[in-house]
């Protein structure tokens, strides 16, 4: 069996690892907001007509924020359009994703939501069809103590204490062509600029992500030098620069969408590296207008979408993936995350945290969908990427250490050699502890990882893992644990990464 080794020393550190690295988005599209977060008529509904299943399935991940309520979505939303009594409330066409928007969900409604799910509010306000006047009233309404119309018009609405939002994002998508109110990155950039400043003139202690490059594809003729150019008009106002991206390993499911398929199942090991470079060229853009400034500041990153479109249609070469669970029409989005796409947002956590001197916020995309499915007239589950998510907030408290892995290589179908092992160690000083977190990205190979730890008396004590023999295997209404990971029993030897398997490694020191 091939060897990964692993080295990590106490005194090479990243960064102390932010909470919101574990954030989610959430967005009014198709069920995700009304059928599965509010459903009155819903057997589990509370008194604020939110379902109860889903809040506790999402206790169970939020260590960071909400991202809400776009996406594509807020770039046409007026958030007075979901203030004050509901039967008062406007419907209107939604044109982003030509729905019809009842407004029964408003921005107050979400931060109720979010407290309840135990997360951080992250709020976008809209610069594609809205103004900054518009920005920097809503963060009034919000934030401001009381005394003037707009913050006594929260009271009147019944919430007397000001909510006290600190992170909102000036826009979404400003560089796509499907964005209302798409812009040029001057015009955005100066857009973003005006909004930050009324928006800081009415509470100077939030903190603001500006639109970054929606994609590193070769087909998205901005990137990078949007990010450049937006910076060079609000620099100074701003604290984070946000990117999205979704992956996908099936050519045949992406044909259709905006971007080009990029990647086969047989080029998964590149994966992780395209989000590292996507975030090294976005840092880098960034700190050639720090350069340019003179400034002393540095801007972060908010990954503030991202996600793995997964399919159950693959069939690499010699290989018996015999089970698999075809969607329903319609399905396809909002169901069936399998071990493919658990190793994928494994290798993407780990790609945060060994960036996390850069990486502060990234938002999960869509988690009524991807990490859970929720039937928007039934029950819910959790799915096979809710356990690398779940695992990798609740074991990476402390500080990401700097990771020297020697993998082995494998061939890929279209981007060389490359390695497959990804990893990323934690150091939480309070437990005394060390956590690996490991990724497999082999369809074939089982991997040993040494891991030599330049800490006094490093023992491992706990292996936890997800895998399994059939890597399209998922979990279902019918058979909601066909997909669970497992304790491995440990030993004096190394520890095995079998193919696509996701691991957390214990050291108790
Ligand atoms: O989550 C789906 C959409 O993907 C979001 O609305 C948008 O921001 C991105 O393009």
């Amino acid at each position: 069996m091939k060897k990964a080794t692993l080295t990590i020393d106490k005194a090479f550190t990243v960064s102390k690892v932010d909470d919101r690295i574990f954030s989610t988005f959430i967005e009014s599209l198709g069920p995700t907001v009304y059928g599965c977060i509010y459903n009155p008529e819903h057997p589990t509904a509370n008194e604020a007509g939110f379902r109860e299943d889903v809040i506790e399935m999402m206790k169970g991940i939020n260590r960071g924020a909400v991202r809400y309520p776009g996406g594509n979505f807020v770039s046409g939303y007026h958030w007075m359009d979901g203030i004050g009594p509901r039967e008062n409330r406007p419907v209107r066409t939604e044109r982003a994703w030509n729905r019809i928007e009842p407004n029964i969900m408003g921005i107050e409604e979400y931060t109720d939501w979010v407290t309840r799910v135990g997360a951080q509010p992250m709020l976008a306000v809209n610069l594609g069809t809205g103004t900054p006047e518009e920005a920097a009233n809503e963060v009034e309404y919000m934030n401001f103590e009381g005394g003037t119309t707009i913050s006594d018009l929260r009271k009147k609405n019944g919430h007397e204490k000001p909510y006290n939002i600190k992170l909102w994002c000036l826009g979404n998508e400003m560089d796509g062509t499907w964005q209302l109110g798409e812009k040029t990155a001057y015009e955005y950039g100066r857009i973003a600029y005006e909004a930050a400043k009324q928006m800081r003139a009415v509470d100077p202690s939030i903190e603001l992500v500006a639109c970054g490059s929606c994609a590193n594809d070769k087909t998205h003729p901005t990137f990078p030098d949007w990010d450049r150019e937006v910076l060079e008009q609000c620099y100074d106002k701003v604290d984070y620069l946000s990117i999205h991206r979704y992956y996908n390993y099936d050519p045949q499911l992406v044909k259709d969408t905006v971007f080009p398929a990029q990647f086969t199942v047989e080029d998964l090991p590149m994966i992780p590296e395209d989000m590292a470079s996507f975030i090294d060229a976005i840092s880098a853009a960034a700190d050639f207008v720090k350069a340019r400034k003179y400034s002393n500041k540095t801007i972060y990153i908010s990954v503030d979408e991202w996600g793995v479109m997964g399919s159950e249609l693959v069939q690499p070469k010699g290989l018996e993936w015999t089970e698999r669970t075809l969607p329903k029409k319609g399905e396809r989005m909002m169901f069936h995350s399998n071990l493919i796409d658990a190793a994928l947002f494994g290798a993407l956590l780990i790609t945060f945290l060994n960036k996390s001197d850069r990486v502060k916020i990234a938002c999960q995309s869509v988690p009524i969908g991807g990490i859970f499915a929720v039937d928007p007239n039934g029950g819910c589950y959790k799915q096979a990427t809710y356990f690398p998510f779940q695992q990798a907030a609740a074991y990476s408290k402390g500080t990401a250490l700097r990771v020297a892995l020697d993998s082995p290589t494998l061939q890929t179908e279209n981007y060389g050699e490359k390695p497959f092992v990804k990893a990323a160690a934690v150091y939480n000083e309070e437990a005394e502890t060390i956590t690996v977190f490991a990724v497999n990205l082999s369809l074939r190979e089982s991997v040993e990882l040494e891991s030599k730890i330049a800490f006094e008396n490093a023992t491992l004590t706990r292996h936890i893992q997800l895998y399994d023999s059939q890597p399209l295997a998922v979990n279902s209404f019918e058979n909601p644990n066909r997909v669970v990971p497992k304790e491995v029993r440990v030993t004096t030897g190394n520890p095995v990464l079998p193919p696509l398997s996701w691991n957390v490694l214990q050291y108790k020191l």
